[in-house]
């Protein structure tokens, strides 16, 4: 297939873009790189010995959205392109909800006149909201508490109602859970901007020494060891889960919601412990006051996605550590060369 792949330039669609171009499939990018930089693409392209089509373009505009349609032959989307820093999108609420859900519904517009009707979507966990654990497919949606959520919650809805009143639309809305690691090479990972707002990346600086010690927020949960528990993904199991969602989308119309995690929770200390082990390595800590609008635990229900899609995350936590430092120790200033 022909795949347009919005956000394809960032920490989860590149690695996307190499697996879906290792199962034979073209790809054709979208992306603005307001978050990212286009020498990942340029080493996706070198892994994998194939092309990628790029148009730096802001998917929230409809005529460079329209141009990519009339020049392209696309099967199906992808999209990515979206803000995500939780914090960022409580300080600036317009700019989040206009850029994830005019996105969404920019693609939704141009598909539907070209008659381009698979969808697959980046939604989130947080989706969920403080629900039970683990968080199922079936669950009623509580309330997010911040507009990176509701945007996600935003743009499930419109493709649900457009897949209402479009029988020949199929709509894989994708739960993600916690994507870390990198591809095993270590030429492409997450490249965050300024100081990392997850976990991860935010260890892996503090083991190459560009931060001192890493802050822990809150250790006195109701968890295992006090810390947040959250459900780690390697980010090629998550990559490889948008190829068998878009197969699906192939033999199914209507909206598949899918949980993409591995169904365990892993604490703060816990993944901090876990690196220091695969990588032989020291990651100082403090641990600091709870963080306004943090869960204590979450993890997936990850059997829907392997039921119908089998698919099932198969990497570790020792996989994601390894990879993570890999990627890290290789690119010390990221895609900055
Ligand atoms: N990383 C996570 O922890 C996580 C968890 C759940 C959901 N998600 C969702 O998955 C998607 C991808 O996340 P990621 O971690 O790869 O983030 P990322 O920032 O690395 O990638 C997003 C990409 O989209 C591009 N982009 C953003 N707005 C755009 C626009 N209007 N037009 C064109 N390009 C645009 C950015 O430049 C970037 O390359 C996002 O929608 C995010 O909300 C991420």
């Amino acid at each position: 297939m022909r795949i347009l792949v919005a956000g394809g330039a960032g920490y989860i669609g590149s690695h996307t873009c190499l697996v879906l171009l290792e199962a034979g499939h073209e790809v054709i990018v979208a992306d603005n790189l307001c978050n990212s930089k286009e020498e990942s693409l340029r080493r996706v392209q070198q892994l994998t010995g194939k092309p990628i089509l790029f148009y730096p373009v802001d998917v929230t505009e409809e005529a460079a959205v329209e141009k990519i349609f009339q020049e392209q032959h696309i099967d199906g989307v992808i999209h990515f392109a979206g803000l995500k820093a939780v914090g960022e999108s409580v300080e600036q609420p317009v700019r989040y909800y206009y850029n994830n859900v005019v996105s969404t519904l920019t693609l939704c517009k141009v598909m539907k006149r070209h008659g381009v009707n698979k969808f697959v979507f980046s939604s989130s966990a947080t989706v969920y909201g403080e629900n039970a654990i683990p968080f199922v497919e079936t669950m009623q949606l509580l309330p997010t508490t911040n507009p990176y959520g509701e945007t996600k919650v935003m743009s499930e809805r419109i493709l649900t109602d457009v897949a209402a009143v479009e029988p020949d639309w199929s709509v894989a809305l994708l739960r993600y859970f916690n994507p870390i690691g990198a591809h095993p090479s270590g030429r492409i990972g997450e490249d965050p901007q300024g100081i990392p707002n997850n976990l991860m990346p935010y260890v892996t600086q503090v083991a190459s020494g560009k931060r001192e010690r890493l802050r822990v927020w809150g250790n006195d949960y109701p968890t295992v060891d006090g810390t947040g528990v959250r459900d780690y993904i390697h980010v090629m199991d998550l990559a490889e889960g948008h190829v068998r969602a878009l197969e699906k989308l192939c033999e199914e119309k209507g909206v598949l919601v899918y949980n993409l995690g591995t169904g365990h929770g892993v604490s703060v200390l816990q993944l901090v412990h876990a690196f220091e082990k695969a990588n032989d390595l020291t990651i100082p800590y403090d641990i600091c006051p709870r963080r306004a609008g943090d869960i204590a635990e979450f993890y997936a229900d990850a059997s829907k996605a392997e039921r119908e899609l089998g698919w099932k995350a198969a990497r570790t936590i020792e996989d994601m550590c390894r990879d993570s430092w890999n990627w890290q120790r290789q690119n010390p200033q990221g895609y900055e060369v």
